[in-house]
């Protein structure tokens, strides 16, 4: 059975819209025309002039399958997902066990079969048990169907490790997706070192904590030949490592999250671990830095790090509270409240950053509507206002510091291989 989604929107190269038909067969792209003709029994679905996008991609979500069920599945996360426009998210391998062995993998790998609604590419550890001693079978993990190599939640604290992991990624034509975290520099910090951390009297995370370390990997990225993607870049030294890396001619990638585009310091007002997460919110000038080096393609794409928690853990106040906010549920209503509607950036920019710029990177094989993809869509209503509440969120964690923020634009539908995954009641 197939669909045809009629009075839709399509958003063109040079962002203006044009009115069209698509039809779905076999969960595939089929036809895109001002007008197709109903073939078969097809379902039809009225778009009513909302604008359809290809679905979103994120590439770094927490989905705590296994072993942190409270504050996550692969099912409620998932369902967050189609619900934030996402078709195809990566889950992150700090889980327990962690997936830094084939049956492990292939046991996250059923679960996503048996549970998940959206598309989940699962990423298997670096170094076994994330304890940074040993490193994976990467050959192994790869075949297994790992989607790239992250220790996510830690940095890799040596060069001699990091270049070990580079040098075998690399032969395997994997990515290693680093988060960046030098232990000797985190001083028990619990947000960025800067005025609120003075303020608060709470310990500081540097800059320098996260910037060294891509500084170091930047160069062993070129000694190997690795693609190495840098995750939730925060600071704007890190911004100008990447650039130059960049220009020297480093496989060289990076994310940011919607977060640090938003927020910074100075939106700590009072001590809430909603505002907790790591890297930390940073100062003013590095949110402006990550700006500049999302626009000037310094920084690749958005990804969010959803980071689901139990209310009872964030209740443990900033110092106990564990790091981390979610974000699949609010990044598009956000990003395109706040960047989109304010002229920063072009509605093509946004969804760019959320569809064709993380596939260009790892090679997927989606991310732009057209004819023979797989019909992975999101349609997007850019004009309701509403305010966000946490307590109608899909996924488990209620950990955002957006709460009740007015926000403009949600997606209304959201179609996996021609299902639908999520519908937004009455709207479409
Ligand atoms: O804030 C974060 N939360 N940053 C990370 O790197 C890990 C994540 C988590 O797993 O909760
Ligand atoms: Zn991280």
């Amino acid at each position: 059975m197939g669909i045809i989604i009629k009075n839709v929107n399509r958003l063109l190269s040079n962002n203006a819209l044009e009115l069209c038909q698509i039809r779905v067969s076999n969960g595939v792209i089929s036809e895109i025309a001002p007008e197709v003709k109903q073939l078969n029994d097809e379902v039809i679905i009225d778009g009513k002039g909302h604008i359809i996008s290809s679905g979103f991609i994120d590439v770094h979500v927490h989905l705590r399958e296994p072993g942190g069920e409270a504050k996550e599945t692969i099912e409620t996360g998932t369902k967050a997902a189609a619900k934030g426009g996402y078709t195809t998210i990566c889950a992150m391998p700090n889980t327990n066990p962690v997936p830094d062995d084939k049956h492990i993998l292939e046991w996250i790998g059923q679960r996503i079969d048996q549970s998940a609604t959206v598309n989940v590419l699962p990423y298997a550890s670096i170094t076994k048990g994330l304890n940074g001693e040993k490193l994976s079978d990467m050959k192994e993990l790869k075949e297994a169907g790992a989607f790239a190599f992250t220790d996510d939640g830690v940095g890799i604290q040596t060069a001699d490790q990091m270049y070990q992991a580079m040098q075998q990624a690399a032969a395997l034509d994997m990515a290693i997706v680093a988060h960046c975290e030098d232990n000797s520099l985190i001083h028990s910090g619990v947000m960025h070192e800067g005025l609120t951390s003075k303020k608060l009297k709470l310990n500081g995370i540097p800059s320098i904590c996260e910037s060294t370390q891509i500084a170091r990997d930047v160069l062993l990225a070129e000694a190997t030949g690795c693609h190495y993607h840098v995750c939730h870049v925060s600071t704007k030294e890190s911004v100008r490592v990447i650039r130059d890396a960049k220009r020297a001619g480093i496989r060289v990638t990076a994310e940011v999250t919607p977060h640090h585009l938003l927020l910074n310091e100075c939106d700590i007002t009072e001590v809430n671990s909603n505002y907790k997460m790591n890297p930390p919110l940073r100062s003013k000038e590095d949110q402006q830095a990550l700006l500049i080096g999302l626009l000037d393609g310094t920084i690749d794409f958005i990804a969010t790090d959803h980071a689901p928690h139990t209310e009872e853990e964030k209740a443990r106040g900033m110092n106990d509270a564990p790091f981390g906010i979610v974000g699949l549920e609010t990044a598009f209503p956000l990003l395109y409240t706040h960047l989109v509607k304010t002229n920063v950036v072009t509605l093509k920019q946004l969804l760019d950053w959320l569809t064709i710029k993380p596939a260009q990177v790892f090679g997927m094989k989606t991310g732009e509507l057209e004819v023979g993809n797989k019909a992975d869509l999101t349609i997007l209503d850019i004009t309701e206002k509403w305010d966000i509440n946490k307590n109608n969120f899909l996924s488990k964690g209620r950990n955002t510091p957006f709460d009740k923020w007015e926000v403009t634009g949600k997606p209304l539908l959201t179609i996996v291989e021609g299902e639908i995954v999520f519908k937004e009641d009455n709207n479409v």
